[in-house]
């Protein structure tokens, strides 16, 4: 048994705590607003059956591998990174991979916090009514006038920034960890209920058969990469953020068991959410790759046609901002717990310092739907061509960045760290579930995650070898 160390910045009051608090990481945009938009721009089915296989052999073996590490080393990713490096005889430069998990943070939450910036303008929108009765044109030109207007998405964007600061600031446990006992449900609710209107009024069975056939000659490397990069979006993997909410976890919970629960949970909120999408696009004859504006523009018909729409309408969208805000306090705590460690900060002025970064990146998505819509800054590669600055960042942060982070984190897991330690740290025994469990991490993760690179990368055509179209 090694010496057990203490986190600083103190622990979850139990195993629950931090299963509330990891599934308000994973449950935000990404599955409400992201997961639908992706998917109906790849081409459904497909898209969505790799989504989740990446779920099952990728995703929740990287937690628990990041809430191992993270329990393990009890300090901020770049310093676990070091601590456990060390006690494993590999070098300490294993930290860079926190260094790349805080800057992934950044660029995250620059576009998440303006995404979430237009739910806050949408609680005031359905609450006011406005979405009575209204046609798809009349909520495509609500949704054009908000997003087009760079001094609107300013101020939502730093309204959203300021809430985050202030949660972060005072710590987790006080304010956010009781939210998310309320909020999961209440969202299941909502869902379940926009399901009743899709089956009702949409076309239900076009929509889900939009979300399930697998065809696969409508999803293409980049799609696939994509799918994946998105596993690791949803369940907030692959930059430490797990990893961090891992080091406040109380000694003998189950990492297997919780991470199983927190996928499940975040898997069927993006399913339901699409279940409900889907339906609505297609009996409107709305264009299921509408891209970012999908849900801004689909659910509003449902509220605006639904008795009691307008309060089911503004429940919704204050759902959504609690998910985004859950997930956006994750998104900077491993810089502010670096800034506590190693600066000697509080946690009131390293949550400010990280905000306000945070808040000037986010200036450059705010334009990218306005000001600088026409800027393509990559359009010499074909996969860029229509690519605003925002589509680069979001494409960077969860394509790339977020899969190589996983990649490492799984070799240091895997390779690095010794097996009696994981052993001991998972505490699951010796048998099948720690050996599976070990070898997806130590081969097959590494492996998909190269070959989609590679694939996109065009160095391999996975699709041929498979012969697939
Ligand atoms: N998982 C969040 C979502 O699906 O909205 C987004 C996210 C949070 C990504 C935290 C990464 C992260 F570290």
């Amino acid at each position: 048994m090694s010496a057990r160390r203490t986190s600083i910045h103190g622990s979850w009051s139990s195993r629950l705590a931090f299963v509330l608090a990891a599934t308000g990481s994973a449950v935000g945009l990404g599955n409400i607003w992201k997961f639908p938009y992706i998917a109906g721009e790849h081409g459904g089915g497909a898209f969505v059956l790799v989504y989740l296989v990446c779920i099952a052999i990728i995703g929740i073996p990287i937690m628990m591998a990041e809430v191992m590490l993270g329990r393990r080393g009890r300090q901020s990713p770049i310093n676990t990174m070091r601590t456990l490096a060390q006690e494993a005889g590999a070098d300490p430069r294993w930290s860079w991979l926190g260094w790349a998990g805080v800057a992934g943070g950044f660029l995250i939450l620059s576009y998440y916090s303006v995404i979430a910036g237009w739910a806050l303008a949408y609680v005031f929108r359905a609450g006011s009514g406005m979405f009575t009765g209204v046609t798809a044109d009349g909520v495509a030109s609500i949704f054009n006038a908000l997003v087009t207007d760079p001094e609107r998405l300013l101020a939502w964007h730093t309204i959203f920034m300021v809430m985050t600061m202030i949660v972060v600031a005072r710590g987790v446990r006080s304010g956010l960890e009781q939210a998310v006992r309320y909020m999961v449900p209440a969202l299941f609710v909502i869902l379940i209920l926009l399901n009743g209107y899709a089956l009702a009024e949409g076309s239900y069975d076009l929509g889900l058969r939009f979300l399930f056939d697998a065809d696969f000659s409508k999803i293409d490397a980049n799609g696939i990469l994509i799918a994946m990069g998105h596993a690791f979006f949803t369940l907030s993997l692959g930059m430490g953020a797990i990893m961090v909410y891992g080091s406040y976890l109380p000694e003998h919970a189950s990492i297997a068991r919780t991470s199983i629960t927190i996928s499940v949970l975040d898997t069927l909120v993006a399913l339901l959410a699409g279940m409900a999408i889907f339906p609505i696009v297609f009996a409107n004859g709305l264009e299921p790759g509408a891209g970012p504006g999908l849900i801004f523009q689909t659910l509003p018909i449902a509220f605006g046609h639904m008795t009691g729409g307008a309060l089911f309408g503004t429940l919704f969208f204050v759902l959504l901002v609690f998910a985004a805000w859950t997930s956006a306090i994750s998104l900077i705590e491993p810089a502010v717990a670096w800034l506590v460690e190693n600066r000697g900060m509080t946690r009131v002025h390293a949550s400010v310092l990280a905000g306000v970064v945070t808040w000037v990146f986010g200036l450059l998505t705010v334009f990218s739907f306005n000001l600088w819509a026409d800027f393509k800054p990559m359009a010499w590669l074909e996969v860029f061509r229509d690519a605003t600055l925002f589509d680069l960042l979001d494409y960077l942060t969860a394509n790339i960045m977020l899969p190589l982070g996983g990649l490492f984190i799984a070799l240091f897991a895997a390779w690095v760290m010794k097996r009696d330690d994981s052993l001991e740290e998972l505490d699951m025994g010796d048998g099948p579930a720690y050996r599976l469990w070990r070898f997806l991490v130590r081969y097959v993760t590494p492996v998909a995650v190269l070959i989609v690179f590679l694939n996109v990368t065009g160095l391999v055509d996975f699709g041929h070898l498979l012969g697939a179209g």
